[in-house]
């Protein structure tokens, strides 16, 4: 790992919050260890469940304190970009899968002032996004099958994110590594020393018996022991 590598950001997923209280859920993460709050948009054709849209993301951006990371699991998201921006989009990541015309999106999503990020479905290569790394904010790089939370981590995604750390050095890319999918404080570290920087976790946040807040501060520290122990080993090996 490199003394750069910038401090993780932590995006818990509304997928798996309480959906019937979504202003206290919005309210309780305004003052918690969250970075982003990510919000998962399904068509029920490009993944096989449907979520929630555009005025979901309005009423919950009302009390939001921190920035929305909408993922589009949509086809078509070129329709849509502009709307999800005014309904309180800081950043939109839409689906490689889903874009043949991916570098029009890229820049269409750029120029509505979001930041701009692809996903890759775990079978999709990293290599597959070569010529247009440079333009990017945010690759998201899927640990499991997009569609549901819950879901078990696919141990792949690993290898995956250290590939994708080298071809964004390459590329002279400073696009972000957001993974999402089974994350919990299983996976965190080797993630985060593979190249990660951001980690979105749903189930594992909202789902345990000390609620969001705390599990939110949990991870926030568990993260900086990591960087601490790192920049130890770097000044001993230093000396
Ligand atoms: C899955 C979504 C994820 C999901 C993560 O299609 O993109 O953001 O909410 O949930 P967990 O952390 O429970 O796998
Ligand atoms: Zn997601």
């Amino acid at each position: 790992m490199n003394a750069t590598r910038r401090a993780p950001l932590l995006a818990p997923s509304f997928l798996a919050a309480d959906l019937a209280n979504l202003q206290a859920e919005t309210e309780r993460l305004a003052d918690s260890a969250a970075d982003w709050l990510h919000f998962d948009v399904m068509d029920g054709r490009f993944v096989p469940n449907i979520s929630f849209g555009l005025p979901v993301l309005q009423a919950v951006a009302k009390y939001a304190k921190q920035p929305i990371d909408v993922h589009l699991m949509i086809e078509e998201p070129q329709h849509y970009l502009a709307q999800f921006r005014d309904a309180g989009a800081s950043s939109i990541t839409v689906h490689y899968e889903a874009c043949p015309h991916l570098h029009r999106v890229v820049q269409q999503i750029k120029q509505l002032g979001c930041r701009a990020g692809v996903a890759l479905n775990p079978h999709t290569p990293v290599a597959l996004l070569e010529d247009i790394a440079a333009d990017l904010d945010v690759v998201l790089v899927m640990s499991v099958n997009p569609g549901f939370g819950g879901q078990a981590f696919i141990p792949n995604t690993l290898k995956k994110v250290a590939m994708l750390k080298e071809l964004l050095v390459d590329c002279g890319s400073d696009a972000l590594i957001e993974v999402d999918g089974g994350v919990s404080l299983a996976n965190a570290g080797p993630l985060v020393e593979a190249g990660a920087d951001v980690l979105v976790a749903g189930n594992f946040v909202f789902s345990a018996p000390e609620g969001p807040v705390a599990t939110l501060a949990r991870m926030r520290d568990y993260l900086t022991n990591l960087e601490t122990a790192e920049l130890n080993a770097g000044a001993r090996r230093k000396q």
